[in-house]
């Protein structure tokens, strides 16, 4: 991976500031932090608050904005440098921004915004994993975009990313499974039924065993079995499983998302001996009513369960001997769980156990929570149950993506293929479109629309560029060159400055796990784009004018395809 600098007005600014202030001063990096883009631009373009250097200085902080502004000369960068009330504002010269922001973006193309600060460390992802037998519903929806995401921008800051699918396929609900299977079901009805018939099974048990509390032993004892590696048991969990990831398969395929591994929660069982031992050794288990758990009073919290009665594991267990498995495989640096909010407390007491066993690294395991979804007008889907099916919900979006296109545009070229891709985007981008861990209603006619914020939306705004571009018959080449002073309109500068903002948005998503950083990042710079091309015409007779506003028409299209990118949206040429 290339090594990228890109223009930072934070940097230039610590570093003038550092030296403009006498002893006793503040570092660069501290400075740099302290720096904000003022929320009105008649306060210029980055803001220094001088409250903290109030203090150090035992000054008023007014009077070291004043001061400041007396000593530093804004040349090059700045056009000016003011003092307004306690603030220190800076407004950027034009000329170098325009130039530095767009010859980045033609130098780097699709890599503009990427770094190389991980150095290729390895960062495990653990997402998606849904439960084997049970349908992929919405629910498990975030946890395969987010972490999907997170590898994509991770990725992009040169680390290299280990996604891993802890399919959920172990546990006392395939015990239940066989159970009720052995009873109720049948193979043809289970060939013919597919996940709808184990559901259907499942189902069965829970209600059957209300009236019969016997049924639950027995599906313990066929778990049990399950753990002991009988035979019969293990060819009917095998088939199960097989079963069920036909149909997730279908899922990843139509959000063309992969995984570097499927080991899910079974792949651990051999693993489990080892790390009751070592818990053992280390004084952490005790036994509690033929439990084994660890203890987490000390901590404010429930305790651990690590062995049931029966001696079979758990959830807990299983996350335990992951990590631990994990950590030895790829020596990572970080470790991101993404899961709902409701499963908090599992991760805080096994990290907590980690950190007992004396895991330096614990620290670095990382739980990503977010919201629930929920569907408005959910009638318009297929239902197993309560629960809407994420492959009914793609091809809902799929199918109703075509009918608004050949409304729009019937005369498109390849119309299917821009359905999928526009339909599955709005799917995606619903979901990682606001903070991740707030609530998200899914809305048909919102997530579908070419006008809100949505997916379609920046897509549509992409192939308007792309189709700007073709009118122009711009190629790479005739990209290359460009008279910054050209550009100095303010919807023109309004543009170059949301993008000269991008590489630092995406560290923000990074550092913050937060995806709708980039989602709504790129939902201003489509604004800001749409303001221009309004206010601008692009095809011009200056031909320095035209081409200087073509690259800027370039630019735009190469950030939206990156960022739609990281979030794992494509971006269509025509729609
Ligand atoms: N299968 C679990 C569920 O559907 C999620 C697993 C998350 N990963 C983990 N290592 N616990 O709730």
């Amino acid at each position: 991976m290339q090594k990228n600098s890109y223009l930072d007005y934070k940097e230039i600014i610590a570093e003038t500031v550092e030296t403009a202030l006498a002893e006793p001063g503040l570092a660069k990096e501290a400075i740099y932090a302290l720096l904000e883009y003022p929320p009105d631009d008649k306060l210029g373009d980055l803001a220094l608050p001088c409250f903290q250097l109030s203090k150090l200085l035992k000054k008023a902080p007014n009077l070291i904005a004043q001061e400041l502004a007396g000593k530093i000369d804004p040349a090059p960068y700045f056009a000016a440098v003011k003092a307004t009330g306690p603030y220190l504002n800076f407004y950027v010269e034009p000329v170098p921004l325009v130039k530095a922001v767009l010859d980045s973006i033609l130098t780097y193309g699709s890599n503009y915004g990427s770094r190389s600060i991980g150095g290729g460390q390895n960062i495990v992802i653990d997402f998606s994993a849904p439960n084997i037998a049970k349908p992929f519903h919405v629910g498990h929806l975030c946890s395969t975009v987010i972490g999907n995401s997170l590898y994509k921008i991770f990725e992009f800051l040169g680390y290299n990313c280990v996604g891993i699918n802890h399919l959920g396929d172990w546990g006392t609900q395939f015990g239940k499974l066989i159970t009720a299977y052995k009873k109720w079901g049948s193979a043809e009805a289970v060939e013919e039924g597919l996940i709808k018939e184990l559901m259907r099974l499942y189902v069965k048990f829970h209600t059957e065993a209300e009236q019969d509390p016997a049924l639950e032993d027995e599906a313990r004892e066929w778990f049990r079995k399950i753990e002991n590696g009988d035979e019969e048991a293990l060819t009917l969990w095998r088939w199960f499983k097989e079963i069920s990831l036909e149909e997730f398969q279908r899922v990843y395929d139509m959000l063309e998302i992969t995984f570097d591994s499927m080991a899910g929660e079974s792949f651990y069982n051999d693993k489990i001996g080892a790390v009751v031992k070592e818990l053992q050794e280390k004084q952490l288990l005790v036994e509690s009513d033929g439990a084994a758990i660890v203890n987490l009073d000390d901590y404010g919290m429930p305790p651990c369960l690590i062995l049931k009665k029966d001696g079979s594991t758990l959830y807990a267990t299983r996350d335990i001997a992951a990590a631990l498995y994990r950590k030895k495989t790829y020596q990572f640096v970080k470790a991101l769980y993404v899961t709902g909010a409701a499963q908090s407390l599992h991760f805080k007491q096994w990290f907590k156990v980690m950190e007992l066993m004396g895991c330096d690294w614990a620290k670095d395991l990382v739980h990503i929570p977010f919201g629930l979804v929920s569907l408005k007008g959910e009638k318009l889907s297929t239902r197993t149950g309560r629960v809407v099916l994420l492959e009914d919900l793609l091809k809902t979006a799929i199918e109703k993506t075509l009918a608004i296109i050949n409304e729009k545009n019937p005369n498109l070229v390849q119309k299917e293929e821009v359905a999928q891709v526009v339909g599955v985007g709005a799917v995606v981008f619903g979901a990682l479109s606001v903070n991740r861990i707030k609530d998200v209603t899914f809305s048909w006619e919102e997530a579908l629309s070419f006008e809100g914020e949505t997916g379609p939306y920046l897509q549509y705004t992409h192939a308007r560029a792309c189709s700007i571009l073709r009118k122009a018959g711009v190629s790479p080449e005739t990209m290359a060159t460009f008279t910054p002073e050209k550009l100095h309109e303010p919807a023109e500068l309004r543009v170059v400055k949301t993008m000269y903002l991008f590489p630092e948005k995406v560290l923000s998503a990074a550092h913050e796990y937060e995806p709708s950083i980039i989602s709504r990042y790129l939902i201003e710079l489509a604004q800001n784009f749409n303001g221009f091309y309004h206010e601008c015409q692009v095809l011009v007779d200056d031909q320095d004018l035209q081409q200087a506003r073509l690259v800027l028409v370039w630019a735009v299209k190469t950030i939206l395809a990156t960022g739609l990118g990281l979030l794992g949206i494509k971006a269509p040429e025509q729609m």
